[in-house]
């Protein structure tokens, strides 16, 4: 291979899709109000960087999947970093894939079912088991 056959085929192969699912705290806990500001903000930044995922939130904890181009998911994993709304961030996982989990979602949405009073599109009600139909494709 010459030198441009060695970039065309580093292009080639360069990952086009990334996944990062991590776990933070909230130092307090949020309600209905905070909940849909999160989502409203998060769904219109999303759709406009090409991001879809899942965020639960149940037991003062979040646990949100991102998924999109590489250098858009590194964009929001900085920005989320640093959003005092959450904090002790723990990755669980992060690398390239061929395939969203979310593809139709700029952001769905599982947690209690009290906390939907605003009738969010893209909620889906956690069971007894703290899970949704959603949240359980956030694991491997
Ligand atoms: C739990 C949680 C999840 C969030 N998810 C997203 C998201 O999916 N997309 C997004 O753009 N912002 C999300 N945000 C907001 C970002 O942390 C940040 O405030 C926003 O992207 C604006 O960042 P900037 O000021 O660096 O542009 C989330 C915030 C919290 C607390």
């Amino acid at each position: 291979m010459n030198r441009s056959e060695t970039a065309m085929s580093f292009f080639q192969n360069a990952p086009s899709l990334e996944r990062l699912v991590y776990t933070s705290t909230v130092p307090e806990p949020l309600g209905t109000v905070d909940l849909f500001n999160i989502l409203n903000q998060a769904r219109q930044k999303n759709a406009i960087h090409g991001i879809t995922g899942h965020l639960l939130y149940a037991d003062g904890k979040f646990t949100q999947c991102i998924e999109g181009p590489p250098a858009a998911v590194e964009r929001l994993w900085q920005s989320l970093l640093k959003d005092p709304r959450h904090a002790m961030f723990q990755v669980l996982e992060r690398g390239p894939t061929d395939a969203r989990r979310f593809a139709e979602w700029s952001m769905a949405f599982s947690s209690y079912r009290y906390l939907n009073a605003f009738n969010m599109p893209g909620f889906f009600p956690l069971d007894a088991n703290g899970q949704s139909e959603k949240s359980v494709l956030m694991q491997k």
